[in-house]
């Protein structure tokens, strides 16, 4: 098919060849069946003739996977094409990857060659590999910095030799886009044989070109890209295979070109790679990274909630990642909050929407992200409320290894100030003890438990308290960033619980301590509160 890209993937060649990434044989296998359910076309699945382990899992790779053809690397030497013949030949379709440098200042300082001589070397090596294989795929290493009319003889030299496909590697990240399309019309025209092979590009990315020099390439006449998942690979990476299948799929009213690729693979193969290789996808990453579908800023999330495309250009079902994110943060609308509580199943009247929209934003200014459990516990701990006869309006404490823990808690209660400060035997027992004073409530305290509601380091703590009086428990929650605030926040909620049972017994108002801010600021006074 004319409009047809093939994808090569060489995240278990290249991709390897990151720094710091080093995946086992069973790890590798695991990757190429997801690649093969991703449906690219071709695996490099190594570099056989570099290491036992490599060599293993090559031919592993190839006895296993169906589907794409299974390359193994290998330079233009007879050692390296005997050995990846023998890792890949078990393959369905097995190919061999044969490659030679061709720029002035490889074959000067490397190879120490004379352009005629690496000419007769690749050209020995395709027919060496195609004494083996039908397959055989011919890269010039560092073709981008090579003399352009040396390439098409080359090329023209390996295609007669039988090579199947011949790669053009940027391979140290140095084209940009028009001049690497250049090349690639240039080859058009300048290699003999060129219309019965494929034509493929390889790119890293040193100047964050690879993925546009890989589409400048195709719009100039190559057919195969070399890429990898996540665009791991030596220094910068190379072409982002994800950004590459999406740019077409997105943009077909440019490109007018398909790929065979499960777009709804990408994501769980992306994952895959990520976990396995250990190479974290910044969240920024285009296609695949975290914040690639996440919307905070209100405007975006208003705009979003009345037509996803005011915001998206893709679908995230098309990656295969279920839905969208509206993240809940500092910058959110009511309109987000509102619907992401109905997602939730949780539906409030308009006067506690208000009141929950402020605990949120309250909330959100401690927290860089809202999430799901931050709301239930939110709209659970605090909004669900029995009359608040006590408000926590401000707590402070002191604490330390070798100082007695020592708190002074401010409670509002019809509408007046009450202000106090006790020892513990740690800081909650003395906030606890503080808040008794002020309330003149003698509970006994049953039970006390914290626990993480959600995730990270800022993650809210609950903390769930449950007092008994004359028989009777009662529990309150608390939820802050803050173990403390959310320790206070459940104790005085318990405290709410048991004053509105009071009230119904007759057994409520109680006389309680009174400082106004007089007091608090230079000494207290005693008052009466609450009645
Ligand atoms: O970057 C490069 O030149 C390569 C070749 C071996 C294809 O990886
Ligand atoms: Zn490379």
């Amino acid at each position: 098919m004319e409009n047809r890209v093939y994808i090569f993937d060489t995240t278990l060649r290249d991709g390897e060849q990151s720094p710091g990434v080093n995946l086992n044989t069973k790890e590798k296998l695991e990757i190429a069946k997801q690649l093969a359910k991703l449906q690219v076309d071709v695996i490099e699945a190594g570099f056989p003739i570099a290491s036992p382990g490599d060599f293993e899992a090559v031919r592993q790779i190839a006895r296993t996977v169906q589907g794409p053809a299974i390359a193994g690397l290998a330079r233009a030497n007879p050692a390296d094409i005997d050995r990846a013949w023998e890792a890949v030949r078990d393959a369905g379709r097995p190919r061999i990857h044969t490659f030679i440098a061709t720029s002035p200042v490889h074959m000067h300082y490397k190879l120490r060659m004379q352009p005629q001589e690496v000419l007769k070397r690749a050209v020995e090596a395709v027919k060496r590999s195609r004494d083996y294989c039908e397959d055989v795929e011919f890269s010039a290493e560092d073709a981008s910095r090579s003399d352009p009319d040396f390439l098409c003889e080359i090329f023209s030299a390996v295609v007669e030799a039988g090579a199947t496909v011949i790669n053009v590697p940027d391979t140290v990240g140095y084209a940009v886009p028009e001049e690497f399309a250049e090349l690639i019309r240039k080859l058009r025209r300048g290699v003999r044989g060129i219309e019965k092979i494929v034509l493929s590009v390889h790119c890293h990315n040193d100047l964050g070109m690879a993925v546009a020099n890989s589409l400048a390439a195709v719009t100039a006449g190559a057919n195969q890209i070399e890429c990898t998942v996540n665009g791991i690979g030596e220094r910068a990476g190379n072409t982002a295979l994800e950004e590459i299948v999406m740019a077409f799929y997105t943009r077909g009213d440019i490109f007018g070109l398909t790929t065979g690729i499960a777009t709804d693979q990408i994501y769980p193969t992306s994952r895959m790679v990520s976990s396995l290789s250990g190479m974290v996808v910044q969240r920024n990453k285009a296609v695949v990274g975290s914040n690639a579908f996440a919307h905070e800023s209100g405007i975006h999330q208003d705009g979003f909630l009345k037509e996803r495309t005011t915001y998206e250009i893709m679908t995230p079902q098309t990656i295969g990642l279920p839905t969208s994110k509206l993240v809940l943060g500092k910058h959110s609308g009511r309109h987000a909050f509102r619907n992401r509580l109905e997602e939730l199943g949780i539906s409030l009247p308009d006067e506690e929407i208000n009141r929950a929209f402020q605990a949120f934003k309250d909330l959100a200014d401690k927290k860089k992200e809202v999430t799901d459990r931050d709301l239930e516990a939110l709209v659970g701990g605090k909004i669900i409320a029995v009359p608040e006869v006590f408000r926590l309006d401000y707590f402070h404490i002191v604490s330390g290894n070798s100082t007695l823990p020592t708190a002074t808690v401010r409670l509002v209660a019809d509408e007046r100030i009450f202000e106090e400060a006790a020892c513990g035997n740690g800081p909650v027992d003395a906030v606890y003890k503080t808040i008794d004073r002020i309330t003149g409530i003698q509970t006994t305290l049953e039970e006390y438990s914290l626990r993480a509601v959600t995730e990270g380091k800022d993650a809210l703590g609950e903390v769930t308290v449950k007092i008994r009086d004359n028989g009777k428990i009662f529990t309150g929650r608390g939820t802050s960033t803050d173990v403390l605030e959310a320790s206070a926040k459940a104790y005085v909620h318990a405290l709410n619980k048991l004053v509105a049972d009071w009230k119904i017994l007759g057994r409520w108002p109680r006389p309680v301590q009174e400082i106004d801010q007089e007091g608090a600021a230079g000494g207290s006074r005693t008052g009466k509160a609450a009645g």
